[in-house]
């Protein structure tokens, strides 16, 4: 049996590979003909561990293949996961043009039964709407079923959330179809959630906004830490080791950013909105996490003075580790922030790069020891390994002042100021 997965983006792929490593045979659709080329390659268009290798066992041993030619590849195909991109649109709601096309495709090209599984996170109602989609382009009536069936894929562990996930949520109509989608994951051994389509298209937006609120709650705490001297560390492994609360996602720092939880938090109030009621807590997340950033410039400010004329490394500029998106990145806004405020700015990144309008503004370091020298202050913003394993002694003969402000609070303060520096995490320090 032949499941193809619709769209080759950074779920895509990885869906694709995990399926082939389940034993299925996959091909990965695309009209993007360069990625396609790429892939069949055994070359990945994004930085992901682990996944690179995946593709080139699976092509060697023929379960994986790419392919432009919508029409075939869905004739020949009784499974198709959709894993189409679901931008924000200006006003904060998921733009569905993808969705939409790719339902249209599926429709048109229809030769017999087809299972649809939706993949892309998409409002509620969505899985009703392709329905009506699918249907009115079909040229000749053909049966299907179209199953929600939501991913929590972390970048940077995708291919280990793939495999081990702790949950698969199955929304389907019918208990043949959600019968037919947990088939494909038999070899997984976690808890399974059937429910209704609208359910589960709502248990990823919630998913993405709870842990959203967890990040913010613990960086509102932090601010307070600040403000009286506690460290949050500390207080979050004090409340952290309640399960009812439970340890993680409560590192305190710069903010979140990546593709998700802004996008998602957004879409969810959009469709809150669209039905006539507001998120006010969802409000108040994001107006932490989009000012998290100053918190720690403000401290900056405070020890510097100000940073008209100095110079600032800044390590890291991706959203988090092990990726090189720097989509919504709190790194690249301290960035902007630190230029704003008058400040040479040095940057290093084992992977991500700065967005092309500030690229030319920065100093583009090739190491981390590039970007200390002479420096007034180091912000450390994504918490590479790297940075953590740091030779700290030798960073200091480098810098021209030796002041950290750790944005991820993953240095030791107190070892820190042992070697004599200034540190100042993020309500720790
Ligand atoms: C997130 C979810 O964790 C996945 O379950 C979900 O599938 C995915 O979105 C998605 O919707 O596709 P991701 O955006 O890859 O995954 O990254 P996370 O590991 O969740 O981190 C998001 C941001 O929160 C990062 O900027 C990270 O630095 C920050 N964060 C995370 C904190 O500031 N504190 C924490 O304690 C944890």
């Amino acid at each position: 049996m032949n499941i193809l997965v619709l769209g080759t983006g950074y779920v895509g792929t990885t869906t694709a590979l995990a399926l082939s490593e389940m034993g299925w045979h996959v091909t990965g659709l695309d009209m993007d003909s360069h990625k396609v080329q790429q892939l069949l390659q055994g070359k990945l268009h994004f930085y992901e561990p682990g996944l690179e290798p995946l593709l080139q066992k699976h092509l060697q041993s023929d379960n994986i293949t790419f392919t432009t030619q919508a029409d075939r590849s869905i004739q020949v195909s009784e499974i198709i996961f959709i894993c189409v991109g679901t931008p924000p649109l200006p006003d904060g709601s998921a733009d569905l043009h993808y969705v939409k096309q790719a339902a249209r495709d599926i429709g048109r090209n229809m030769n017999g039964y087809k299972l649809i599984i939706i993949k892309s996170t998409v409002p509620i109602g969505t899985q009703e709407k392709m329905t009506e989609w699918v249907r009115s382009a079909q040229r000749q009536s053909h049966p299907f079923d179209i199953v929600s069936n939501p991913e929590f894929l972390r970048e940077g562990k995708a291919l280990s959330d793939a495999l081990h996930p702790d949950r698969i949520v199955i929304g389907a109509t019918n208990e043949q179809a959600a019968a037919a989608v947990q088939n494909l994951y038999l070899s997984l051994k976690c808890p399974v959630v059937i429910t209704t389509p609208r359910n589960a298209e709502l248990i990823k937006y919630a998913a993405n906004a709870f842990l959203a609120m967890k990040i913010s709650f613990i960086n509102e705490m932090a601010r307070l830490c600040d403000k009286v001297g506690i460290n949050i560390k500390e207080v979050a492994q004090g409340i952290g080791l309640d399960p009812r609360i439970g340890n993680r996602f409560l590192q305190a720092g710069i903010g979140y950013g990546g593709s998700c939880f802004p996008k998602d938090v957004a879409a969810l109030l959009s469709i809150a909105a669209e039905h006539g009621t507001e998120l006010k807590l969802l409000k108040e997340v994001v107006s932490i996490n989009e000012t998290q950033h100053l918190h720690l410039m403000h401290s900056a400010r405070t020890r510097l003075g100000n940073f008209m004329g100095t110079k600032i490394a800044v390590l890291g500029l991706a959203f988090k580790p092990d990726t090189d998106d720097i989509r919504e990145s709190s790194a690249i806004r301290i960035v902007r922030a630190l230029m704003a405020e008058g400040a040479q700015v040095a940057v290093h990144d084992p992977v991500a790069k700065l967005p092309p309008d500030v690229n030319d503004a920065a100093i583009i370091c090739s190491s981390p020891s590039q970007a200390l020298e002479n420096a007034d202050a180091v912000f450390l913003c994504t918490e590479w390994t790297i940075y953590q394993q740091l030779d700290w002694v030798h960073a200091k003969q480098l810098m021209k002042r030796t002041n950290i402000f750790d944005g991820r609070n993953v240095l030791d303060a107190k070892k820190m100021a042992e070697l004599g520096y200034f540190y100042q995490g993020v309500g720790y320090r």
